[in-house]
């Protein structure tokens, strides 16, 4: 959702702001806007493409700026609504992620004092107010504005006649990037990593002055010092490297996603997961939160541990669980979340903070808000995931979600060293197995030629592979826009039959586990309805071929382990229908990378 960046150097802003918009796409955005200070401000703004408003914008004179990609909230995408907004006096410009709860009565009462408003945005009361309070201390009216207002934000203030970006956080990501004699502040890493690799994570309530050669970070009027990171990720892990969509580089990264997050922890489990949470809670049950995507791996997590180790567990989606969870007693949770910015995730997490349960968060970025709520981060060493299409990350997250199931095992009893000691095993065998599918994806790109033409799609999945099913018709769906629904295969019969028909393909997700008879059954049933159906098989299967229209084979790997192989050929499913359809792959539309608000 909403990208900012700020500058202040010794160089042009423009060329540099444009260039960091431009990394933020991928958060999605529908408008984008820029500003640079000099004598006064200058903006300009649109509802259009970053490379286009770089293309349309006039030069901008000035070394000190803001910049913005918008994902409506407030009013619709337009050249009015669109960031930065400026105060009655054109003097102050603002960029704002995240949503002013109480806008509504603020904008009323400035209103009523002569603020006179332009956009329909929330965004604009945080101009005025700003305005109101400004008496030639940017910093100090910035302070004073935010006491007035409820809601999310991360800003960045500009002032025409100071030479300083002023920023504030709460509960929406910021972070400030450290140059030489120039410094940043940005929505995230991958808008710095052309410039800098060394930031500073904000905190909710910080507020802060970053000047050319200064960076102050004030709580509760106090300045404080907070901590320099060094980033690990690298500029190039963020561009295409040749591909034709960040979509595929990721999917084709998969192999070494796994090595890289099983090397991680399968050398120092202990020293990951303080074991004591898990001997704490023995076998009370375990909550599992996530959204989108990642509570798809939250659901194979649930089977998992519930399968192998017996424990009673529980998958939630946060926005649901946030308003009626409160029954519900646990004193472990994991939150599994690739951003670690969604704001679902983040309110369920404090929440049961309050209630003093542990949080375990399993997240791919460091330093992000979800990490410094828990009270312990397992990290997915995905690199930077730029398609707003999760793939590469949902890999990393069953990864660590074996692992955990591993180490729990060794907690649990000696007995159960054997089984972690077999996962391991098969853990090990799977960048191999991922490989063979991404060297042998002709079968795949047959099928979505097929699937390309059509408008309606189900999945079908039973045990581990119905939260695949889910995931392969939420992939499709959402980069396709071939309307897509995923089913436990058994429920097919209870309401969606009455769908099918000749048009309306199914594509079946087989492991060879308990369920398999289920399925073949399941097949055969949708085979009598005339619905064409693809089955995704293991390489032993000769079988269930001869009954369907398609088939999909994925290399033999123990059933626990299918998810992972049945999840890449349905990704590389998704992208080549989408290829096909000639979509904007990377960045559908209305979507966001990250969703920072409820
Ligand atoms: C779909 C997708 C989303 C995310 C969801 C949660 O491809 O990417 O469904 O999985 O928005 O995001 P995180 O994992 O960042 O909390």
């Amino acid at each position: 959702m909403c990208g900012i960046i700020g500058y202040i150097g010794k160089r042009q802003a423009q060329p540099i702001l444009l260039h960091s918009l431009a990394k933020l796409e991928y958060r999605g955005y529908d408008s984008c806007g820029i500003a640079v200070a000099s004598s006064g401000i200058q903006i300009y703004k649109d509802a259009v493409r970053v490379a286009e408003l770089a293309k349309a914008s006039p030069q901008l004179d000035g070394t000190i700026g803001i910049a913005h990609t918008r994902w409506a909230t407030h009013g619709e995408p337009s050249q009015v609504n669109a960031h930065p907004h400026c105060d009655c006096t054109s003097r102050l410009a603002v960029v704002h992620n995240g949503v002013i709860n109480n806008y509504q009565s603020l904008r009323e009462q400035l209103t009523s004092e002569g603020h006179k408003f332009i956009s329909e945005t929330d965004t604009e009361v945080i101009s005025h107010l700003v305005e109101k309070y400004y008496h030639g201390n940017l910093e100090k009216a910035v302070a004073a504005a935010l006491s007035d207002v409820e809601g999310s934000y991360a800003i960045i203030v500009l002032a025409a006649d100071e030479p300083k970006l002023v920023f504030a956080k709460k509960d929406s990501p910021l972070v400030i990037g450290i140059g030489d004699r120039e410094n940043f502040a940005a929505s995230d890493v991958p808008a710095l990593l052309d410039y800098t690799n060394r930031v500073i994570y904000l905190e909710d309530g910080d507020i802060g002055v970053v000047t050319e050669d200064s960076i102050k970070v004030i709580r509760d009027s106090k300045e404080i010092a907070r901590e320099e990171h060094k980033v690990l990720w690298s500029a190039e892990q963020a561009q295409k490297g040749g591909y034709e969509h960040f979509m595929l580089k990721e999917i084709h990264e998969q192999p070494k996603v796994i090595r890289d997050t099983l090397g991680e922890y399968t050398q120092v489990p202990q020293q990951i997961v303080d074991l004591e949470i898990m001997r704490d809670t023995g076998k009370e049950p375990l909550l599992i939160l996530a959204c989108g995507t990642s509570y798809h791996a939250g659901l194979v997590g649930k089977y998992l541990i519930e399968e192998l180790l017996r424990v009673p567990a529980r998958a939630e989606i946060p926005s649901e669980f946030n308003y009626h969870g409160h029954s519900f007693t646990t004193r472990l949770t994991i939150a599994v979340t690739q951003s670690g910015e969604t704001a679902d995730t983040l309110k369920a997490m404090k929440m049961l903070k309050e209630a003093g349960c542990k949080v375990i968060a399993i997240s791919n970025v460091v330093g992000s808000t979800a990490t410094r709520i828990a009270d312990q981060t397992i990290y997915t060493r995905a690199g930077p995931e730029i398609s707003v299409a999760a793939t590469k990350s949902f890999i990393a997250q069953l990864m660590v979600l074996y692992w955990l199931v591993m180490v729990y095992s060794k907690v649990y009893s000696k007995a159960d060293a054997k089984r972690a000691a077999d996962m391991l095993l098969g853990l090990r065998q799977l960048p191999s197995k991922v490989q063979q599918i991404l060297d042998n994806d002709s079968a795949i790109l047959k099928c979505a030629k097929y699937l390309s033409s059509y408008e309606n799609v189900f999945f079908a999945g039973r045990g581990i592979n119905f939260p695949i099913a889910l995931e392969g018709a939420l992939k499709l769906k959402e980069i396709s826009y071939i309307h897509a629904e995923g089913y436990a295969a058994g429920e097919l019969k209870h309401g969606p039959f009455a769908l099918l028909s000749a048009d309306t393909p199914v594509v079946a997700v087989v492991a060879k586990d308990n369920t398999y008879e289920a399925m073949l059954t399941n097949i055969k049933e949708v085979k009598a309805r005339r619905a064409p159906v693809i089955a995704l098989v293991g390489e032993e299967d000769e079988t269930i071929e001869k009954i369907v229209d398609l088939v999909i084979t994925v290399p033999r790997v123990n059933a626990i382990f299918s998810p992972v192989v049945n999840t890449v050929a349905l990704q590389l499913l998704a992208y080549y229908t989408a290829r096909q359809r000639g979509c904007s792959i990377d960045f559908p539309r209305n979507l966001a990378k990250s969703v920072t608000v409820e």
